[in-house]
Order: structure tokens, then C-alpha cells, then sequence
């Protein structure tokens, strides 16, 4: 198992990517705080890794609140005395065109997609210096690399984690804490979903519209990116920090 004994937070863990995340690195040993807006998802994520035999805990939280960050990371470290890995995965998804997007937009995308990543792992950092290591996850994605069309918003806020990632992966490394970026391409998830029906369209028709430059012609499924998450949250990418990973299925490679 490739996380026994480790402690993780995964944001925005009650749907999609997250859950799938919380149910892997259950599956390889982690005890797991599901940390979550919706606490209805957060506990049905727990429920199916209690289960199966796994170990977690739910808490209701606003990453964008810098209060609730710190009310997470209390509770991992009451729950279980320490905090391994951390997984910055909540997301607002705000589309549109400049001329569009309000303040309202700007503040409430940049709240969760940056400032709640920075809140919750200044919230986590006393606890891994303590123990002299950490790993931390940031969730990027396709969006973080490339224009895509009336997406300015959710793309300008996605793109900044990169940096995010390597400032802090420069500050933190003399505390051998390793902070890294997974970015998925375009992957069937409830937000996904929801894009697409409001969008009016079907699945097929999303997928042939929206991923048509993916090489391998298909949707990602939340697991595959969980994948590339627990490589880098473990101990397997010891030497890895401050970079980024694609698992898009070839989306931005031509
Ligand atoms: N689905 C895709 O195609 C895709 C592609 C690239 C990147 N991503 C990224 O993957 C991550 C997960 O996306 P997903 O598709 O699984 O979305 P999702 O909507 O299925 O899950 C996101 C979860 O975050 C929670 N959340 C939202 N705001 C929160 C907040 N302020 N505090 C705490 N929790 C909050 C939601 O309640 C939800 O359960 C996001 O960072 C997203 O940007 C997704």
C-alpha cells in the first residue's frame, strides 16, 4: 500500500475527481479527511470508504474562508495527530467572456480556485513542518495551459496555481514538503455534467465538441486522474516538486 499510515485532507472530496481521490488513497492505507461545502456528499464519500473497510471523517468547510481551512486542518490533526498530504482540489467553475464576468465572478472564483488552496495550506504547514515532510497536490488543469473560447475567468484563476505551485514548492522544500500540480483534461464528473446540460447538449455531443483535440477521443474518468494524483502525493515522487502533470489524454500535446 503506498499511503499507510499517512494522514490526508482532500478538498471538495463529496463529487467527482475528490471522492474518487478519497477512495484511492483509502484503498492504499490514508486515513482521509473529506473536507467539503456540501457535507451531504462529504459523508456519502465517507460512507463508501468506511465500507469498504477504509478510514475517514467529514467536515463541513468553505475553503475560501480562511477559518474554515484552519477548522480542517484542527480536525485532522485531533482525528489522527498529524497531516501528511494535502489535496487542493474544491473548485468554482465561473465561465464567460471578459466583458461579461462581474465582480461578484472575479471575487468568488479567485476566493475558492487560489485563495482557498493558500488558505489551507497555511492552515496545514504547522503541522507537516513538525514533521518534517508533506506532499501537496494542487489541481490545475487543461485550463491552466490553454485559451479555450468565454472561458476567462475559471482559465486566468486555474493558470495561477502553476506559479502558486512553484513559489511554494521554492519556499517549502527546506521543510521537505513537495508541492505539485495534477491538471486534468476534460474528465466526466458531476461539474461536468452540469456544464453540459446547461449547455443543452448531449454527452456525445459535449464530448465531440469539447475534447475533440484529446488523442485518445474520449472523456477521462475521475479515477484515471487520481492516478496521477497519488503518484505525486507519494512517496513514488520523492524527488518531484514544483512541476506540473498532465492527464489529459493527449489534449495539449499537439
Ligand atoms: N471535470 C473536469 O473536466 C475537470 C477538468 C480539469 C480540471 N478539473 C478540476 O478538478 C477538480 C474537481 O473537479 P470535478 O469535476 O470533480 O468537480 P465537482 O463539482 O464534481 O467536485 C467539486 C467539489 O468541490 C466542492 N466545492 C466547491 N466549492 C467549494 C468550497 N468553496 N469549499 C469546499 N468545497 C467546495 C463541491 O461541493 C464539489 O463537491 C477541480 O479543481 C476542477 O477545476 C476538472
Amino acid at each position: 500500500m503506498r499511503l499507510e499510515d499517512k494522514v490526508a485532507i482532500i478538498t471538495g472530496s463529496g463529487s467527482g475527481i475528490g471522492r474518487a481521490t478519497a477512495q484511492l488513497f483509502a484503498e492504499e492505507g490514508a486515513k482521509v479527511v473529506v473536507a467539503e461545502i456540501n457535507l451531504e456528499g462529504a459523508n456519502e464519500t465517507v460512507q463508501s470508504i468506511q465500507s469498504a473497510g477504509g478510514e475517514a471523517v467529514s467536515v463541513e468547510a468553505d475553503v475560501s474562508k480562511e477559518e474554515d481551512s484552519r477548522k480542517i486542518a484542527d480536525l485532522a490533526y485531533c482525528e489522527y495527530g498529524k497531516i501528511d498530504i494535502l489535496v487542493n482540489n474544491a473548485a468554482a467553475f465561473v465561465f464567460g467572456r471578459v466583458e461579461d464576468a462581474t465582480t461578484e465572478d472575479w471575487d468568488h472564483v479567485f476566493s475558492v480556485n487560489v485563495k482557498g488552496p493558500a488558505f489551507c495550506v497555511k492552515a496545514v504547514l504547522p503541522v507537516m513542518k513538525q514533521g518534517s515532510s508533506g506532499a501537496i497536490v494542487n489541481i490545475g488543469s487543461i485550463s491552466s495551459m490553454i485559451a479555450q473560447p468565454d472561458y476567462v475567468p475559471y482559465n486566468t484563476s486555474k493558470s495561477a496555481i502553476l506559479n502558486f505551485t512553484r513559489c511554494l514548492a521554492m519556499d517549502l522544500a527546506p521543510f521537505n514538503i513537495r508541492v505539485n500540480t495534477v491538471c486534468p483534461g476534460v474528465t466526466h464528473t458531476p461539474a461536468l455534467e452540469k456544464a453540459i446540460q446547461e449547455e443543452g447538449i448531449t454527452l456525445e455531443e459535449a464530448n465531440a465538441h469539447l475534447n475533440q483535440p484529446c488523442l485518445l477521443k474520449r472523456l477521462g474518468q475521475p479515477r484515471e486522474i487520481a492516478h496521477g494524483i497519488l503518484f505525486l502525493a507519494s512517496d513514488d515522487a520523492s524527488f518531484v516538486t514544483g512541476t506540473s502533470l498532465l492527464v489529459d489524454g493527449g489534449y495539449t500535446a499537439q
